[in-house]
């Protein structure tokens, strides 16, 4: 309209109508489709949630049957894109490894990505929740300089992703309903979480009517960074730390108040969340029960507690309302699981994948849809003359 309002971070500005996900940050609520996150991560699954934030409504048992069926059918990666990963060195890290992949699996698809056509979006829907968690677990094998295995279709979405991480070929997998059950939970509190910042950059760069693949590897470098999905590993790297260098939980926790090198409690703080992050809530209580089940005592865990504890006691805290994220607790869950640090944010990825082709749905399907194209107020230099010579 003429009248451009400076917003950093988009701090008040919306971007978009959206009908997904709904957040009220003050009293920690999290609905997709109008659905409580606590009733979803205790009765469905990821695949059935995928269903409900792309379509908008619980699928039919026949629904979900044909859909599940449908992803165990293109879990293989083209046998080429297997060279990929030997072209990278194997200290690669998995977050990389992951987008570059996705843009190249494009490759494979030239002819199905019209993202007006709606046949050639499900597909490649189907293709990217069945493959990214393939491409995943292959950047895993690939760092601990282990063979990739086949996807076996005869599991389900969940065990068949953890045998490809931590299966052999010389041995039968075995499946651990405690493992499984947990992935499960955390990926449903992963699905979507409205325009978070790899969200808004799916949709900003689909805006350009750039296909899926491109605009879900954006979103994955989005996630990367550590005030975003990253946090998760930065979470753990700051639990080791204050572990390795036995300064004491108190005393890190002064040093971020007095903001010490601009240190800061990872997992904590939230810009929608001004209370307990609901999804919180629920990873704190599934951390104490899977190492309870496995047998894990980890003193991170306890670490974290503690941390937790201190913070919420703080005025520091207090007064800036943060409080543990969905990132707090997630990492001591996929350490105890087997996973490597490096690999969190990758499974935040494969958890997010739905929601953001969700909304990237949503957008081409919406009228009001355009390129999205945010000003700026200049502050340069007004114009001047280019010297003689
Ligand atoms: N530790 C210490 N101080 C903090 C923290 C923190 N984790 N988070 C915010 N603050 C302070 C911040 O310094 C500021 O203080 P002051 O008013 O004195 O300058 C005040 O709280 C307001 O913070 P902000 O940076 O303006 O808030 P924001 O909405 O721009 O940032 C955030 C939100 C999540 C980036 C931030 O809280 C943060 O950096 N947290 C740590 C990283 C993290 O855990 N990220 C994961 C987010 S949840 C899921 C996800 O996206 O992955």
């Amino acid at each position: 309209t003429g009248h451009t309002t400076l917003d950093y971070g988009f701090v008040n500005t919306a971007s978009t109508k959206s009908r997904i996900t709904y957040i009220d940050g003050d009293q920690g609520i999290l609905r997709y489709r109008g659905y409580p996150i606590e009733q979803l991560a205790a009765n469905s699954t990821y695949l059935e949630v995928a269903w409900l934030l792309i379509h908008g409504e619980l699928p039919t048992a026949d629904e979900l049957a044909e859909f599940d069926e449908r992803v165990r059918r293109h879990t293989l990666l083209h046998e080429d894109l297997k060279h990929f990963f030997s072209a990278l060195p194997h200290t690669a890290h998995p977050m990389s490894v992951l987008s570059s992949a996705l843009s190249a699996l494009s490759t494979y698809y030239e002819n199905g990505q019209d993202p007006k056509d709606p046949e050639q979006v499900e597909m490649t829907t189907i293709r990217l929740l069945a493959k990214l968690p393939v491409i995943a677990a292959y950047a895993h094998k690939k760092s601990q300089g282990q063979a990739f295995l086949y996807p076996d279709n005869s599991l389900s979405f969940v065990d068949n992703f953890l045998r490809l991480n931590f299966g052999n070929l010389a041995e039968q997998y075995e499946v651990n309903p405690v493992l499984s059950q947990a992935l499960e939970r955390l990926l449903i509190l992963h699905e979507d979480h409205e325009q978070n910042a790899s969200t808004s950059t799916v949709r900003l760069v689909g805006s350009t009517g750039a296909n899926l693949y491109a605009s879900i590897s954006a979103g994955i470098n989005a996630l990367s960074g550590p005030l975003h999905g990253g946090a998760n590993e930065a979470v753990l790297e700051m639990l080791g730390r204050i572990q390795e260098s036995g300064e004491g939980v108190a005393r890190f926790v002064e040093r971020v108040k007095n903001k010490e090198d601009g240190v800061k409690l990872m997992g904590f703080g939230h810009r929608v969340y001004k209370n307990y992050d609901p999804r919180a809530k629920i990873v704190k209580e599934s951390a104490t029960a899977v190492l309870d089940s496995l047998g894990i005592e980890d003193p991170l865990l306890d670490l974290a507690q503690e941390l937790e504890q201190i913070a919420l006691e703080d005025d520091y805290f207090k007064e800036r309302r943060l409080y543990p994220n969905v990132d707090f607790y997630t990492g001591v869950i996929y350490k105890a699981m087997g996973f490597p640090t490096r690999m969190f944010t990758v499974l935040f990825a494969i958890g997010r994948l739905p929601g953001w082709i969700a909304h990237w749905r949503e957008m081409n399907q919406d009228p009001q849809t355009k390129i999205g194209r945010p000003h700026q107020l200049y502050i340069g230099e007004g114009e001047r003359e280019f010297p003689q010579r």
